[in-house]
């Protein structure tokens, strides 16, 4: 990763953990955190995001950020299940995550949607964090590029609107869960073709200040390896984030 760009390491709970489990992850992760270097945050399913405020409160863990897994792309109506931007705001959200693979296959969002979501968050004031990916199917055709490539064009223009250093998640969707992440070299392949086309259409300083965050079998024994590619700023992890302690060897990684 390059010097200018500030790593971010997001745990993505998915559907997983209770509230007495939150407890005890805070606890434990709270301790470590103040001497961090990176922005860290994590994804917890909305019932869950009162009792992590509630703990990050009462431990004081100012560095822990977090967000929700999905939001509406209206702001309020009549949307029975569906939650929005303001009111993620309003539960102490700083992020939120669009258009995560599992969300684009269980729920059928394709990129316009995914996009509209991106923009209904920076509407709320909420940093969001799109993920595009290729299939394996996709990738053993030689379409990689070309997926990404229509995955990012919708977000590009949000991007360019968002305050701050914008993010961005590269998770192919092979390496998610399967315990087969990409290898370094596969996956800076992604990231700069990802870079090349966001400075050509941002700009050159604009491009370079986005975080591309790789996801997809993420583990203490492969961040490093990864993380000393150029264009590779952190992490979205899934399964090794539900514990605190492999979640916070990969923060260590990234920054501590
Ligand atoms: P994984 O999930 O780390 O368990 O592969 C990553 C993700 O889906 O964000």
């Amino acid at each position: 990763m390059a010097d200018n760009r500030r790593p971010v390491v997001a745990g993505n709970w998915k559907m997983h953990l209770l509230s007495a489990d939150v407890e005890r992850y805070v606890g434990a992760l709270a301790p470590a955190l103040p001497r961090n270097n990176a922005d860290v945050l994590v994804f917890p399913s909305f019932p869950l995001l009162p009792v992590l405020r509630r703990e990050i409160e009462l431990h004081s863990a100012d560095s822990l950020h977090f967000g929700a897994q999905d939001l509406h792309h209206m702001d309020s109506g009549p949307h029975t299940g569906d939650v929005s931007g303001p009111q993620l705001k309003d539960a102490g959200c700083r992020w939120v995550l669009c258009g995560h693979s599992e969300r684009r296959a269980d729920h059928g969002e394709d990129d316009p949607l995914v996009a509209a979501k991106v923009r209904a968050a920076l509407r709320a004031q909420l940093q969001p964090l799109p993920c595009i990916g290729e299939t394996a199917q996709q990738r053993d055709s030689g379409a990689t590029t070309s997926v990404l490539e229509h995955q990012l064009e919708p977000l590009l223009e949000p991007l360019a609107e968002s305050a701050g250093a914008p993010a961005l998640a590269y998770e192919p969707v092979w390496a998610i869960g399967s315990g087969r992440a990409a290898t370094p070299e596969i996956a800076q392949e992604a990231h700069a073709f990802i870079r090349s086309r966001l400075t050509s259409r941002l700009g050159r300083e604009r491009g370079a200040q986005v975080r591309i965050l790789y996801g997809g079998s993420v583990k203490k024994d492969n961040a490093a390896a990864l993380l000393v590619q150029k264009d590779i700023d952190g992490f979205l992890v899934g399964g090794a984030s539900l514990d605190p302690g492999s979640f916070l060897d990969i923060i260590t990684v990234c920054g501590l």
